[in-house]
C-alpha cells in the first residue's frame, strides 16, 4: 500500500495541471491544493482494486486516479469558499480564497473539475473503459451525486433534517464519490458487473462512515490537529448535531462492523488489497474521541 501511495504521489507531482500565461499566480494556485497533501483515500481505493486484479494495470490507471483526486480537491476548494463553509485552513495550508481571492479559488476549482475528465480521456486505456469511467465519475461527482449533496448541505443550514434526509445528504455529498472510486477501479480491472455493484454498495457504507467520522473530527479536533478549519458545523445537519457525539460514535461503530463483515466476504485478492487501507479508516473515530 505504501508503495502504491508513493507511486501516486510521484505521479501527481510530475503531472500537475499547467496553464501557461502572463497571469501572476494562476498556474501556481492550480497545483497548490493538490500538492498540499491530504489522505489520498479515493485514488488509493481505486488503485488498490486495480492492483488486486492485475498489478501491471496500475501504471495505466494513474491518470484516472489523479483525475479522481482532482475532482475531489475541486470539491474541497469550493466547499471552503465564503459562500459555502467559509473555511480558512485546508490540508494544513491557507485556503486558496484566503491566500489569493475568491475568483482564483472558484476558477481553480472549475479547472480541476474539467482537468479530471481530460486526464481520464487521455488515459492509456480502451475507449470503452474511458467512456465508462467518465460516465461513472460524472454521475457520482455530479448533479445526482456530490453536487446535490452539497446543495442540500448548504440550503438546509439551520433547518433540521430527518435522519432519512440526513443519510440522503451524506450519501450524496461524500459516499457516492467514495463508492465511485471502488467502481472505477473495478471497471479498469474488468471485474464483473456483479463485483462492481458489490464494491459500489460497500463504498456507500464506507463513505457514510467516513462522513460520520468527519463530523466527529469537526467536533473533537482542533484546526491544527485536523489541518482544516474545525468547529465549523454549528449550523449544519451533521451527524454530531443530530445524534450527539456519543450517538455518532455508536453509529460509526455499527457501520464499521458492517463494513468489516463486507470486507471479509469479498474474494481474497480484493480483501487483501483493501485490508491495509481500510484498517486505517474503519475505527479511526475511536482515536479522535479518546481524549475528548
Ligand atoms: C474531506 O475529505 C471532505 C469529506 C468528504 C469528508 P478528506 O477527509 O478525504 O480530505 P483530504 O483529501 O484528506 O484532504
Ligand atoms: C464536504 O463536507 C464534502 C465535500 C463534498 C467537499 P465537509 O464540509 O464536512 O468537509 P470538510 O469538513 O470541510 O472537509
Ligand atoms: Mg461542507
Ligand atoms: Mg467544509
Ligand atoms: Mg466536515
Amino acid at each position: 500500500m505504501k508503495e502504491l501511495l508513493n507511486t501516486f504521489e510521484t505521479y501527481l507531482e510530475k503531472n500537475l495541471p499547467l496553464s501557461k500565461s502572463f497571469h501572476p499566480h494562476f498556474e501556481t494556485a492550480l497545483g497548490e491544493m493538490l500538492l498540499a497533501g491530504g489522505k489520498r483515500f479515493r485514488p488509493m481505493l481505486l488503485l488498490c482494486v486495480v492492483d488486486s486484479k492485475n498489478s501491471l494495470l496500475v501504471k495505466s490507471s494513474l491518470n484516472v486516479a489523479l483525475g479522481l483526486e482532482m475532482l475531489h480537491t475541486y470539491s474541497l476548494i469550493h466547499d471552503d469558499l465564503p459562500v459555502m463553509d467559509n473555511a480558512d485552513l485546508r490540508r494544513g495550508f491557507q485556503t486558496l480564497h484566503k491566500k489569493y481571492d475568491d475568483v482564483t479559488a472558484v476558477l481553480v476549482g472549475d479547472a480541476l473539475n474539467t482537468e479530471a475528465f481530460k486526464l481520464i480521456a487521455d488515459a492509456p486505456l480502451s475507449a470503452d473503459v474511458r467512456i465508462e469511467l467518465v460516465a461513472t465519475l460524472a454521475n457520482d461527482g455530479g448533479i445526482n451525486g456530490m453536487i446535490i449533496g452539497q446543495a442540500i448541505d448548504c440550503y438546509f443550514e439551520n433547518k433540521v433534517l430527518s435522519l432519512e434526509q440526513l443519510e440522503f445528504l451524506h450519501q450524496h455529498k461524500t459516499a457516492k464519490l467514495i463508492a465511485s472510486s471502488l467502481r472505477m477501479g473495478a471497471i479498469i480491472a474488468n471485474y464483473s458487473k456483479e463485483v462492481q455493484d458489490t464494491l459500489y454498495n460497500f463504498g456507500l457504507d464506507i463513505g457514510l462512515l467516513f462522513q460520520i467520522q468527519d463530523d466527529i473530527i469537526d467536533e473533537t479536533q482542533s484546526s491544527e490537529e485536523a489541518g482544516k478549519t474545525t468547529q465549523n458545523d454549528a449550523c449544519k445537519n451533521s451527524f454530531v448535531n443530530l445524534l450527539g457525539l456519543e450517538g455518532s460514535v455508536k453509529a460509526a461503530n455499527t457501520l464499521a462492523e458492517k463494513c468489516e463483515d463486507t470486507l471479509l466476504s469479498l474474494d481474497s485478492s480484493l480483501q487483501n488489497a483493501l485490508k491495509s487501507l481500510l484498517e486505517v479508516y474503519l475505527y479511526r473515530h475511536n482515536k479522535f474521541t479518546k481524549n475528548s
